[in-house]
């Protein structure tokens, strides 16, 4: 192993760039060259490679998105690209590959360690969406500024004793409006793992009006509802004025949290030790405290189930 590339791809997550700086100086402390590959598969695709050193990392640990940028690539997703890609890879001596990114990346990574290419994939999405690790890079940065978004709601809501109905991203996960809906202390919280019942958003409304409350804080993961016919709905059956809030790509950006960082810099590490033990097609994860190894193969084959023990606390800490 001389020399090891990186890319990011798929959404940003606040916390790549801890990892991208992890592997550059874990490379170079062990005598390795680095590339970065810019935007992903896309880049890859047109050759869009440079060296990195030690100074290509100062001053990114603290920055939300990605220094090397990201895309998605429907060119990479066929079969053709992913060969074309394993050959630009050789051209440019790029022996070992670093992937950061979600299940699709993950998919792309298993495909090029098909192709002979060591390929170790980092989990580095805010959906959380990703079942053979407990939490992925750029999660808990997500679930900070949903909280602190929910905060802000729950006072404009209280001094005007309104409900508000929150959507937040998650793809087809509800990790995101669960955790920030527990964290913020949400009255209901909506996600895709549960059927959606209009009648217990309703009569959680009713029971908070009835026991005096200012504030009604809905949560809604992306995808299981309209939020504006939530609104409509709970206004009509209750007479509760409602707001809608879609929070957007805001959740995206923003300064790495501490799990972010750290989880970056321990993946990143961890990922140049498993390339320089000639290990490929392997994806890191975090579970029961500790760094793991999973077969991309598998990885990508687990989905998430959503925490039940969690979701039923927040239901009972809401009444
Ligand atoms: P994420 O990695 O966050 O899940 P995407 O699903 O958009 O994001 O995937 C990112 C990129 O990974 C895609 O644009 C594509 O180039 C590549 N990719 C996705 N799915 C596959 C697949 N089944 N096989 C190979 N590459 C894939
Ligand atoms: O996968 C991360 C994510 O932010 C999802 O939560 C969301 O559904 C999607 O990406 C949005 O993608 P885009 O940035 O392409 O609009």
């Amino acid at each position: 192993m001389n020399t090891i590339g990186i890319l990011t791809s798929g959404g940003d997550a606040p916390g790549m760039n801890s990892a991208i700086r992890a592997i550059v100086r874990t490379a170079i402390n062990n005598d390795l060259r680095v590339k970065g590959i810019r935007n992903g598969y896309d880049g890859l695709m047109h050759g869009d490679i440079y060296e990195m050193n030690v100074s290509s990392v100062a001053d990114i640990i603290q920055k939300g998105g990605t220094i090397l940028g990201t895309a998605r690539s429907l060119e990479f997703k066929e079969p053709e690209g992913q060969k074309k890609g394993a050959q630009i890879l050789k051209d440019y001596g790029i022996d070992g590959l670093i992937v950061i990114g979600g299940d699709g990346s993950f998919k792309g990574a298993l495909a090029l360690s098909k192709l002979g290419i060591n390929t170790i994939a980092i989990p580095g999405t805010i959906d959380n969406d990703m079942g053979y690790t407990d939490f992925t890079i750029g999660f808990f940065t997500a679930v900070e500024t949903i909280i602190d978004a929910i905060g802000k709601l729950r006072d404009t809501s209280s001094s005007h004793g309104r409900a508000a109905i929150i959507e937040v991203m998650g793809r087809n996960c509800g990790d995101l409006a669960l955790y920030a809906g527990l964290a913020g202390g949400a009255e209901s919280i909506i996600v895709p793992e549960h059927e959606f019942s209009m009648d217990d958003i309703v009569s959680k409304v009713q029971h908070g009006v009835k026991r005096g409350k200012l504030h009604h804080l809905i949560t809604l993961a992306e995808g299981v509802g309209d939020p504006y016919e939530v609104a409509k709905e709970v206004n009509l059956k209750t007479g509760v004025e409602t707001r809608v809030t879609v929070l957007g790509h805001v959740q995206r950006g923003g300064a790495p949290a501490a799990p972010d960082r750290l989880l970056g810099a321990t993946m990143g590490a961890k990922a140049v030790e498993l390339l320089l033990e000639n290990q490929s097609g392997i994806a890191i994860g975090f579970s029961d405290g500790k760094l793991k190894s999973t077969p991309i193969s598998e990885a990508v084959k687990l989905g998430r189930h959503l925490n039940e023990s969690l979701y039923r606390l927040a239901n009972n800490l809401s009444n």
